[in-house]
This record gives C-alpha cells, structure tokens and sequence, in this order.
C-alpha cells in the first residue's frame, strides 16, 4: 500500500516531535519515500539529522533553502506529494492552516498541494479544547483534512487529558485507509469475524481454540485500505483494535451469530474468519466447579452455524482449517454453506494457520476453480481473497 509513495511530513514544534521519528522509520521500513518538513519551532526538539538518516532523504527546514533534489520552489514538494502527514500537528499549525496563512514552508506546501492531509494533533489539554482549536479543526475538517488523534493520557505538563500524539501504527493506519479511499472497495460494505470464540463452563472457565483473530484482522485492514466500509465482529484476541474500521466485540458463538445478522443487511460480502465453536456446554454453571475425586464429565451442545443460516444478497467467504483431505472437506463446506468462496488451509503446515503470522491457503469458488497459495503473510493472503471478493462484486 505505502510502497514508493510520497509522503510529506510535516514536524511541528511539540514535545511529540521525537514521535515522529518513530512514524518517518515505520514508513521508511514499508517502503514509502518519505519528505520531511521541519517547522523552526520542531528544530529545537529534534534534530534535521535524525530524520535525515532514518528517511536517507533530504529534510526541508526553510523556505528558499531547498535540498536541491526538490528543485527551487515550495511547490515542487506539494506537487509530489501523494498525501501530507503533520505530525504532530501543535495548536499554532492547526490555527494557521485554518486561517490560510503561508508563512513558512510547511504552510505554503499545504496551501500548494491537491493531496489529502492528515493532522496527528499533539498538545495540551486546555490548549486542545480550547474552543479556538476546536474551531479550527472542525473548519479543517469541513475542507476535507483528516485527523487522527489526540488520545487520552498522560501529558507533558503532567496532567492527564486528550492531547497525546496518536499511536503510531493508528496514524499509518489511517494513511493507508486515506490513500485507499478510491480503492477497488470503494463504497462497498463488508462484515468480516475474527478471532475464537469462548463458550463459558462456568464464572472461570470456557471452551475455546487456538485462534489469534489475526487473518481476520488483516482482512479487515485490507478491506478497508481498498476503501471498503468495514464492521469488524470479533471475539476477545489480543490484537489492537485497526483504526477506521468499525469493531463489534463477542464473546460465545451465540452473540457472534446475533451480531452477524444485526449487522448484514445491505452488506456486500461476508468474510467468516472466525473459528467458531461448534460446541458449547450445555448448562453454563453459574459457580465455579470444585474438584471433586471422580471425573467430571460435560455435556455439548451444537451452537448455530453461522454461514450456513444466514442468507442474503451478498458475497459469501467462508475458511476451513483442515487436518485432512483439505480440498474434499473445503468443497463439501463451500457447497453445504451455499459459499462464493472458501479459503481452506491445512493445519499440519508449519508457520501457517492458527496464531502464525503467515499462512498456506487454498482458495476455491463455486465454478469449482482452485487457487493454491505459497506460504505468505497474512495481510497478502487478506488481499489475494479480497482480489477475488472485488471481481465477484464487480460482475455483480
Ligand atoms: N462457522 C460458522 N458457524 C459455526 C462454525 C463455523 O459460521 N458454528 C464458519 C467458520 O467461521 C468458517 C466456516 O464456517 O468460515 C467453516 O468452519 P469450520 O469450523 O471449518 O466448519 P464446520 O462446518 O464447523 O466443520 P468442522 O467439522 O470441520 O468443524
């Protein structure tokens, strides 16, 4: 997504100025070309060097004292830009912007660019509720910049409030969901589930699986950079909620299914990638189970099948995680379930499947078409079903 973008981004003079290295690196390691653009004021927090050598790019710190490669007007660095990043973005950027002011570098790129600007605002408390700040970014907003950010915490001053810099990996976040707006998704609605779900024995104790919930969430991470309107059902996993897309928390099998059908109408793909529970216990115990000497024996019963049951108008994804005969057990679920598409992987691969970060897939469509996979990441794997999920819809 961000590989051999442009990226300008714009330091201003907060204490957050050494955050935005981190960000420049992280965007660096994916491959973007990254321009930064220093205020006069973020100078004296962080050094251009720093940037320098983590980008291996020239940094502008004034106006008219161009790096040469930008060519002699400020406009060249706008004009390149496939999007702007100000981050952090202090009080004084954000009340200069909004009143079109273009006194320094970065103003005058903003002012001068067509792209789409991020603001990663980053300041006091008071300062950022000040109705003046307020103002001014809802008239920023009204123009189409989008801002990620402040969250809540601990502050310079030592105060705690909203005004800390956004987390790093929410601001690249939403970068790629802005540079993916007019994606092959774009306009289109889908619901993807994630993650194991937990089916109660008692106060204590549940049934569950080895599911990490992290192919759910990178497809719903790609569906959304493709510009995709994303709800995200998800049972409990350790993964941080992605940035732009709308999360449904679950627990049991039963709350999935009751989220999933409050959430599809009007949908145009389904993507089921959570591991659910087949069975459960038949009586949830509202005690914890003492040990006793003799063995203790549970009774299951099936849950809903989710995919089977629910219908309507809407791409249908299902996965299968095999131990064996994966290609029959994966067409018997495609045709039973009534599926567009399953994604069937064999649990015997190593790295692959439950809790890895990549995974082995076997993709298979009504027409009874096959498509094996390489081991790959599980964010390229998201991609290659979405590829699919797109051309469906697109015939539709
Ligand atoms: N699924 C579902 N509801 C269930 C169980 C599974 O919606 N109660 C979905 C899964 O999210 C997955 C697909 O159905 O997309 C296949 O899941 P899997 O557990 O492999 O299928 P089962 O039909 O339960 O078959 P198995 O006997 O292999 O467990």
């Amino acid at each position: 997504m961000l590989s051999n973008k442009i990226v300008v981004l714009g330091v201003t003079g907060s204490i957050a100025a050494y955050k935005a290295a981190e960000l420049a690196s992280q965007l660096t390691q994916r491959d973007a070309k990254v321009n930064v653009i220093m205020t006069k004021e973020a100078i004296q927090f962080v050094s251009p060097i720093t940037f320098r050598a983590i980008t291996g790019r020239p940094v502008v710190t004034e106006m008219f004292e161009l790096a040469s490669e930008f060519s002699i007007e400020h406009v060249s660095l706008a004009e390149a830009a496939g999007i702007v990043v100000i981050a952090p973005a202090t009080a004084n950027i954000i009340a200069k912007l909004a009143a079109g002011i273009a006194d320094d570098m970065l103003c005058c790129t903003v002012l001068a660019t067509k792209a789409p600007v991020v603001l990663a605002p980053a300041m006091d408390v008071n300062m950022y509720e000040n109705v003046i700040t307020q103002d001014n970014l809802s008239k920023l907003k009204d123009r189409g910049f989008v801002v990620v950010g402040p969250v809540s915490g601990r502050l310079a001053s030592g105060k705690k409030g909203l005004g800390r810099f956004a987390d790093v990996s929410d601001i690249i976040g939403t970068i790629c969901q802005v540079l993916g707006r007019s994606g092959d998704l774009a306009q289109r609605r889908i619901v993807v589930t994630a993650g194991g779900t937990q089916e109660p024995i008692d106060p204590v104790r549940y049934i569950s699986n080895r599911s990490s919930g992290k192919m759910g969430y990178a497809l719903a991470e790609a569906a959304r950079d493709r510009g995709a309107k994303v709800t995200l059902i998800t049972a409990p996993t350790l993964l941080s909620h992605p940035v732009g897309v709308e999360v449904i928390h679950v627990g049991t099998a039963q709350e999935m299914y009751q989220a999933v059908k409050g959430n599809i109408s009007q949908i145009d793909a389904l993507i089921m990638a959570a591991a659910v529970a087949d069975y459960r216990p038949a009586k949830a115990v509202g005690e914890k189970i003492k040990k006793r000497e003799a063995g203790l024996t549970l009774e299951l019963e099936l849950t809903e099948d989710i995919l089977g049951s629910v219908k309507g108008d809407f791409v249908k994804v299902g996965f299968a995680a095999e131990s064996s005969n994966l290609e029959e057990n994966a067409r018997q679920k495609l045709r039973e379930k009534k599926l567009d598409l399953i994604v069937a992987n064999d649990i015997t691969v190593t790295g692959s499947g439950f809790g890895a970060d990549s995974n082995q897939v076997t993709i298979i469509d009504r027409e009874g078409r096959i498509d094996s996979l390489p081991l790959l990441p599980k964010q390229e794997v998201a991609d290659k079903v979405l590829d699919k999920v797109a051309k469906l819809l697109s015939k539709s």
